[in-house]
């Protein structure tokens, strides 16, 4: 098992290193939760992480499902969220640009004429949609069916990569944050569009207690700490707006210049 965050205390661990293709084993015993976080260094602090247990098929199975109700369940929200889209869009001009989880295309519209559009999501039928939507408007957009936390392309690939409400339905959020960093270009910008949760003293344990539900409806977790996830990620001059109360933000982030790949870090059980 991967990525182990409920720590047991006192318990050996056995703690894999990658860097550069070269893998490392060591048995770590955990006295103290906060004394993982001192021995890891920055982007391998698993507290930083949130992930779910359930895999990719699970997520894709629930979209598929939703796909043919989901754009009528969030027209009431769609008339706040589009200026946030336009926003966002508006940063980018040109370039060859990757969108993570594009859904069933609520983005189309506000594509960059002059930019080459890569956009991908897990699910058939959410990217069907996408596709009906983009028709005669925009040819040149190509989809593709693909897993943010594999991603098809060779390193360096893309300019810039935007992403609007996805990484709170992607199981393993940083494997998929590195993937993007990893086709990103040297200096390459993310900008994201999430809900994440709130710091606020009340809000807080009430999104972490009711997380199940919409997870479980919807798909989305409402209890991600994404902004910690980007840098966990290895992202550099990591940027966030708060759109709507603490919860929804603008995060915009810069792939570092020099792409090399930060040591990974698996947690088993021994
Ligand atoms: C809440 S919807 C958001 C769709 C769209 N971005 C929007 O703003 O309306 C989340 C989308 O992310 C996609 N998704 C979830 N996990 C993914 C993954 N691992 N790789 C690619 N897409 C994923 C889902 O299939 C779904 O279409």
């Amino acid at each position: 098992m991967t990525s182990q965050f409920s720590l047991p205390e006192g318990r050996a661990l056995l703690v894999q290193f990658s860097c550069h293709g070269v893998r490392e084993e060591k048995h770590l015993i955990i006295r103290h939760k906060s004394q993982l976080g001192e021995r890891l260094p920055g982007n391998m602090n698993p507290t930083a992480a949130h992930h779910s247990n359930e895999g990719a098929d699970v997520v894709q199975q629930r979209y598929n499902r939703i796909a043919p109700i989901y754009d009528s369940c969030e027209w009431f929200m769609e008339y706040r969220v589009r200026r946030w889209r336009r926003d966002i869009w508006e940063r980018i001009r040109a370039g060859l640009i990757l969108e993570v989880g594009v859904g069933t295309g609520k983005n189309v519209d506000c594509y960059p004429r002059a930019a080459s559009i890569t956009a991908i999501d897990l699910s058939q039928k959410m990217l069907e949609r996408a596709r009906n939507k983009a028709g005669k408007r925009r040819p040149d957009v190509e989809f593709r069916l693909a897993d943010v936390q594999h991603l098809p392309y060779p390193d360096r690939s893309f300019d810039a990569a935007v992403a609007t409400f996805v990484f709170c339905s992607v199981p393993d959020p940083i494997q998929g944050l590195r993937e993007v960093r990893r086709v990103l270009k040297p200096g390459g910008r993310i900008l994201l569009l999430e809900h994440v949760l709130s710091r606020n003293f009340l809000l807080r344990p009430l999104m972490k207690s009711l997380d199940p539900i919409p997870t479980h409806i919807w798909g989305a977790h409402i209890d991600r700490d994404t902004l910690s996830n980007v840098r966990a990620a290895g992202f550099i001059d990591v940027r966030e707006a708060s759109l709507l109360l603490d919860i929804v933000k603008r995060i915009e982030a810069i792939a570092p210049t020099e792409q090399l790949e930060a040591p990974t870090i698996l947690l088993r059980r021994s």
